[in-house]
This record gives C-alpha cells, sequence and structure tokens, in this order.
C-alpha cells in the first residue's frame, strides 16, 4: 500500500502514521501537511526516522501539489486528516475552515477519480450532526452542524458523498467522537486543562460543565480508521465511538486528582459557544463493529496515562504553550472571561 496521509503532522495523523508503519510492514507513507499552528515536525521526529516515510509541506487546497505528490510516491491509497479543527478557533475566524475543511476534500476527492486511486478516508466528526437530548446519531441522521468548523466538516463529508453518487469515486467518510491521547495540541479541552493545572493556572469551564462528549483514545480511533480503510465500503460513512459518555465537569474532576491540585483553580465562565455549544454527543456504531473493530482502552486508566504522558513531554508541549500563535488565541479567546487569572 502506498499511502498520502494529510495532515499527518498533527494529533490524529501522526499516530495513525505510526500505527500503520507497524501494523502494515511493506507500505509506503507520504505524509502531506501545511504546518499551520496545529501541525509540528517534532511531532513526527520518530516516524519520519522510518525510510518508508517521507514527508511534504503544502496545502491539500493545492491541487498541484496534490497531483505531483500522487504522481511520484504511486499513491493508491489516501486517508485525510488534514483540517482547521478547534471550534473555538472556528468563532473567532471561519474563511480557513471553509479552503480546507471543504475546498480542500475537493481536492482530495478530484485527485482520487483522476488517478483512480484505490480509495480515499476522508476523517469527519461527530459533531456534523448537532446536538442530541436522547438516544444516538446513526450513520442516517440528519447533518445540523451548529459551529463554523462543524459546518465546514459537513461541507466536506457532502462533497464525498456527492462524489461517489455522481462519479463513483471510492471515498469512505469516518465520523469520530472527541479523542483524547498523546500529541494532542494544548488547545483543546483535556490538554489545556492539564497543562495549565500542572503549570498552577486557573482553567475555563464553560457554563455548569454539564455538555457530554463520547470521549474516545485516540488509538482506538485510528484501528477503527485503518479498519474502514481496509475493509470499509465505498460511498458508506462510519461513525467511530467508543460508548463513553461523560459531562465536562466529570472529566475535569479527573483531570484535577491526575495533577493533585484543588477545584479551586477551576472558574465557571459563561459558555463563549452561546447556542452553539451543542449539549450532547452520542453515536450509534454497529457498522463499523461489523467489521471487527472494536474500541480496546479504557477510558480512566488511558485518561491517567495521557495526563501522564504530558508530564513526562513538557519539551514537546512547552514551546507551543509559549508561542505567538498559542497565547494570541488564549488571550482573544479566553481573555475577557478569565481576566487576571489567565
Ligand atoms: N481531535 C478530535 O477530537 C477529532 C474528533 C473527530 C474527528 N476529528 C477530525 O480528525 C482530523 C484530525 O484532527 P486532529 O485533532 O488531529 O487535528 P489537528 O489540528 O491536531 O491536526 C490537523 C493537521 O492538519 C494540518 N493542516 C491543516 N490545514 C491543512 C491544509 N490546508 N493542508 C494540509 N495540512 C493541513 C495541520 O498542520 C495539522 O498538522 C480532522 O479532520 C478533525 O476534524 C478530530
Amino acid at each position: 500500500m502506498n499511502l498520502l496521509v494529510c495532515g499527518g503532522a498533527g494529533f490524529i495523523g501522526s499516530n495513525f502514521v505510526r500505527l500503520m508503519l507497524e501494523r502494515e510492514p511493506g507500505c509506503r507513507i507520504a505524509i502531506l501537511d501545511a504546518l499551520t499552528y496545529a501541525g509540528n515536525m517534532t511531532t513526527i521526529a520518530d516516524v519520519l526516522a522510518d525510510p518508508r516515510c517521507r514527508f511534504t509541506h503544502g496545502q491539500i487546497q493545492d491541487a498541484h501539489t496534490v497531483a505531483e505528490l500522487v504522481k511520484a510516491k504511486k499513491i493508491t491509497h489516501i486517508v485525510n486528516f488534514a483540517a482547521e479543527t478547534h471550534n473555538d478557533r472556528s468563532l473567532l475566524e471561519s474563511g480557513s475552515f471553509i479552503q480546507t475543511d471543504v475546498f480542500g476534500v475537493h481536492v482530495l476527492l478530484e485527485a482520487t477519480r483522476k488517478f483512480g486511486l484505490e480509495r480515499l478516508v476522508h476523517v469527519s466528526t461527530d459533531e456534523v450532526y448537532g446536538s442530541i437530548a436522547e438516544g444516538r446519531f446513526t450513520e442516517q441522521s440528519p447533518l445540523e452542524p451548529n459551529t463554523p468548523y462543524s459546518a465546514s466538516k459537513a461541507g466536506g463529508d457532502l462533497q464525498a458523498r456527492a462524489h461517489f453518487v455522481s462519479f463513483g469515486t471510492p471515498v469512505i467518510v469516518t465520523r469520530g467522537g472527541n479523542n483524547y491521547g498523546p500529541f494532542q495540541y494544548p488547545e483543546k479541552l483535556i490538554p489545556f486543562f492539564v497543562t495549565r493545572l500542572m503549570d498552577g493556572k486557573k482553567v475555563p469551564l464553560y457554563g455548569d460543565g454539564s455538555q457530554v462528549r463520547e470521549w474516545i483514545h485516540v488509538m482506538d480511533h485510528c484501528e477503527g480508521i485503518e479498519k474502514v480503510l481496509r475493509k470499509g465500503e465505498p460511498g458508506q460513512v462510519y461513525n467511530i465511538g467508543d460508548d463513553n459518555e461523560r459531562a465536562n465537569h466529570e472529566v475535569v474532576r479527573i483531570l484535577l486528582e491526575e495533577t493533585g491540585r484543588d477545584a479551586a483553580l477551576v472558574k465557571s465562565i459563561p459558555d463563549p459557544r452561546r447556542g452553539a455549544h451543542d449539549k450532547r454527543y452520542s453515536m450509534a456504531c454497529d457498522r463499523v463493529r461489523a467489521l471487527g473493530w472494536m474500541p480496546r482502552r479504557s477510558f480512566h486508566e488511558h485518561l491517567r496515562e495521557t495526563v501522564r504522558w504530558y508530564r513526562e513531554h513538557e519539551a514537546w508541549w512547552r514551546p507551543i504553550a509559549e508561542s505567538e500563535a498559542y497565547e494570541s488565541f488564549v488571550k482573544a479567546f479566553y481573555g475577557p472571561s478569565l481576566g487576571e487569572d489567565l
């Protein structure tokens, strides 16, 4: 398999590359990544030491770059992780989300069709469904995204669907739950809280923290994507979740325990997402389970392991947390509510 992994210098993409190098000895992997604020060469330093893996700096919406890479590396399969991924950032600026998450997906679909590739797996999110008060989303549930981020992801998913119906392009969409694990950019809830709590800083809890998320360990998610890549049916959508629903305040309580910090560090702030903050996500995942996949990692144990990972990898996250891109976002987004506690 000659695999193009787009967004492979990010959180989930880099973990997926590690998995594929281990599981598929004969594979060749080309990573294409724009190295936005969320991409990081130190994240993939280990995989680039493997001669089967090569890196190209570029954007998925650049059709010329994608075409040259597909031809030069004789690519047979693409897995797309490349995206603008942060809901809160999309509330400050959303044009880049449309560029990458919608137009970029279009470019990958066109390349898959034009060069007759065997498969494109497009990695999407449960957030495209919106919020569900009771029951679970199935792959047939309507798409009702509530933030510019989730709307741009839904746009990519619909491009994929239309390409399959119109041209028979062999594309599959996966929709994952909230991921946690090593190498997650520290603006997302778990690493944001862990790194700030380790520094003894206040952390902002949106409202009363009753929002429910379905958490899945990044390696369980990657194994689900691998299963879909090998066995999934073109034109289908596969939900990938762990049946592990947790209210944000429960996750925060565990993080306080694991970092040994006092609840006084948690500051409840008015919800900056207002009506766009989905109350609950929950997915039925029978379709991916029927391919022979199931999540293997328990939440408590692996959340603890994740906290340990951040404690032991300060050399990875500290330069990010002190970067201009990170600090300016934190200041712009949380400054008004955290004030002096920032
Ligand atoms: N993190 C989650 O909880 C979660 C859950 C479900 C689905 N997803 C989806 O999984 C994918 C990966 O998420 P992540 O958390 O690893 O994101 P991330 O922000 O950590 O990484 C995204 C990567 O894409 C790269 N990138 C961004 N724009 C690009 C472009 N135009 N061209 C090429 N590369 C570009 C970035 O440099 C970065 O390396 C995304 O599509 C996201 O929507 C994420």
